[in-house]
């Protein structure tokens, strides 16, 4: 992407253009400044900060604070992409209205431009309303994190006829709700790219092949800053984790064995001042 901001318009257009999109995630200001100088199209504060910032098992217990806490660190650093903030479970679900509200409150506390939301065909009444209000959203089907469970765990979506053709239909129903792109998780590849060619507006896989329009990874699973389960289809780009052991461990070291901080890393005194404060010190004895 050249080096303006990104719009949704951008986005729809890479697709008419055939330029794949690339998204990664982002909960802080030092990766939002990463993602910026990395020229990526579009930066996900995603509700995946659950388990890869704050330890927890999965996404659920991410709320609105966390979201807008997060949202506001990556918007300080990141400039230049579109910068989506996630929906967290149950900011949506329980009405049209609390949908809307909540999808505003990412915006003018959070300072994000677009939501995201996850679900299908079901969804698509609450997509509409929030679009109606001004506010663009980008879609989440398949493997759908925040309901895992209902789902039986975090397993690839889409495997049998039926399931992969309902997949197809939440595509579209989203595509008709006005969602200017969507995510497709965690199914088939030749699914991806049935549902990709099934709609005009950019499919975004994570997990769904390489025949959808732009990819999207977490970004601590792809630099390897996070281990604890590396699913299927992240590919690690680095493995940062090591790296920050051993310079810890150094530092630790060093510290141990008093040899940091050395002169340079150590302010002086000027040797006149030095000397009229032991003068003090002895006077005051
Ligand atoms: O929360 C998140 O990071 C996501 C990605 C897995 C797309 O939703």
């Amino acid at each position: 992407m050249v080096d303006k901001k990104v719009t949704i318009l951008d986005v729809r257009q890479a697709k008419e253009d055939g330029r794949k999109l690339v998204m990664m995630t982002a909960y802080d200001y030092p990766f939002g400044l990463m993602a910026d100088e990395a020229g990526v199209d579009i930066v996900l504060v995603g509700d995946s900060l659950g388990m890869v910032v704050m330890g927890l098992e999965g996404t659920v217990e991410v709320s609105m604070a966390h979201m807008i806490h997060h949202i506001k660190a990556v918007v300080r650093g990141c400039k230049n992409p579109l910068i989506v903030g996630d929906m967290p479970f149950l900011s949506y679900n329980t009405s049209i209205r609390d949908a809307i509200q909540n999808a505003g409150r990412l915006m003018k506390e959070g300072g994000c431009e677009v939501i995201k939301l996850e679900g299908g065909v079901d969804f698509a009444p609450t997509i509409r309303a929030i679009v109606k209000a001004g506010i663009p959203v980008q879609g989440h089907i398949g493997l759908t994190p925040q309901t895992a469970s209902a789902l039986g765990g975090f397993k690839m979506q889409g495997r049998d006829a039926s399931a992969a053709k309902q997949i197809i239909d939440d595509a579209k129903a989203l595509e008709d709700a006005g969602v200017f792109s969507m995510i497709l998780e965690a199914v088939p590849a030749p699914l991806g790219k049935l549902v990709a060619e099934a709609v005009e507006v950019p499919v975004i896989g994570i997990g769904a092949g390489p025949d959808v329009d732009g990819q999207v990874l977490v970004t601590h699973d792809m630099v390897g800053l996070f281990d604890k389960f590396v699913p299927k289809f992240v590919k690690q780009y680095t493995r940062i984790r090591p790296v920050i052991l051993e310079a810890l461990g150094a530092y630790k070291k060093e510290v141990q064995d008093g040899v940091f901080p050395g002169p340079e890393h150590s302010f002086k005194m000027p040797a006149e001042a030095l000397g009229q404060l032991k003068q003090m010190i002895e006077n005051s004895k």
